[in-house]
């Protein structure tokens, strides 16, 4: 079995001899945040992108940053060498750190916990963007800081399994009517030739793949608009997505048993994904850190 080489506190060590001390508030609090970073033929995708995002969530926390952006770089581009597959996705991790005792208060001065690890990107079974998936509308149980990359991801756990037993791959939280986004992803949609998804608010992740979207929807001249959608506006939608930087621009084919447009991924999910592969292939090819 293959030992993979992580990062942890400042040193690069194989995964099996890694340990975090169970004091970790990481680990008794969930008092931690993440990010996922795809690489592209080993190059760190939007690596800026998360990295603002982590500073944000970082924030938001009452936390500093314990690496400099140089520092991070450096870091994450040497686990992109250590990895045997070109196309990786990095997983880095950062909590509070070791408290002496258990205790809700935030202790002074003690040092953050460091993690980041990178392994192959798991394209989706063959077949899944050709067909599209099948999604499930529940209600959104999570706390009201959703833009906040927060480890504590149990709501969003459970929401997944639900949408498992009930044979769908994802499911799409609603709050007083409206639909946010999905367990791990943002949420598209296409109605009257118009790109719709969610504003940016306290209520979902400012995904990094979404605002990619955007991007490329400008500069190709898509229309789209930032709007709050309801979760019956989804049942008459022509086109539902879900993306991530893991699943890039997922289309959702069946949400609730009935299928969305005409069941088959719409012509809008046929141009944008082309679009943004082209972006990868460009990235993976000229750009480092594009
Ligand atoms: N999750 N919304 C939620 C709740 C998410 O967990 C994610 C991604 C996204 C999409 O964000 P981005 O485009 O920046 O990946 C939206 C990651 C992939 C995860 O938890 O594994």
């Amino acid at each position: 079995m293959t030992d993979p080489i992580v990062y942890l506190n400042g040193d690069f060590l194989p995964l099996s001899e890694a340990r975090v001390s169970v004091m970790d508030r990481g680990f008794l609090f969930g008092d931690a945040v993440y990010e996922v970073i795809p690489a592209y033929g080993r190059r760190l995708f939007r690596l800026d992108e998360h990295l603002t995002r982590l500073d944000n969530s970082l924030r938001a926390i009452r936390m500093e940053n314990p690496l400099s952006r140089d520092a991070w770089r450096d870091r994450l581009q040497r686990l992109t060498e250590c990895c045997p597959d070109d196309d990786q996705s990095i997983y880095l991790q950062v909590t509070r750190g070791v408290g002496a005792r258990r205790d809700h208060a935030i202790p002074s001065g003690i040092e953050p916990t460091v993690f980041a690890m990178a392994t192959a990107m798991t394209p989706p079974a063959p077949g899944t963007y050709a067909d599209g998936i099948a999604a499930i509308t529940l209600d959104d149980i999570r706390w009201k800081l959703c833009n906040i990359k927060a480890t504590t991801l149990l709501a969003n756990v459970l929401a997944r399994a639900q949408a498992s037993d009930e044979g769908a791959a994802e499911a799409i939280l609603v709050r007083d009517g409206k639909a946010l986004e999905g367990a791990a992803s943002n949420l598209f949609m296409v109605a009257n030739e118009l790109l719709i998804t969610p504003p940016k608010s306290p209520l979902l992740l400012p995904g990094i793949t979404r605002d990619l979207v955007l991007e490329l929807a400008d500069t190709h001249g898509v229309p789209w608009c930032e709007a709050e959608i309801h979760a019956s506006d989804l049942a008459a939608a022509d086109e539902i997505w879900l993306t991530s930087s893991t699943k890039e621009i997922m289309p959702v084919t069946r949400l609730n048993g009935e299928p969305v447009g005409n069941g088959r991924p719409g012509p809008y999910w046929e141009r944008m994904t082309a679009l943004y592969r082209a972006f990868i292939t460009h990235t993976r090819e000229e750009h480092p850190d594009a």
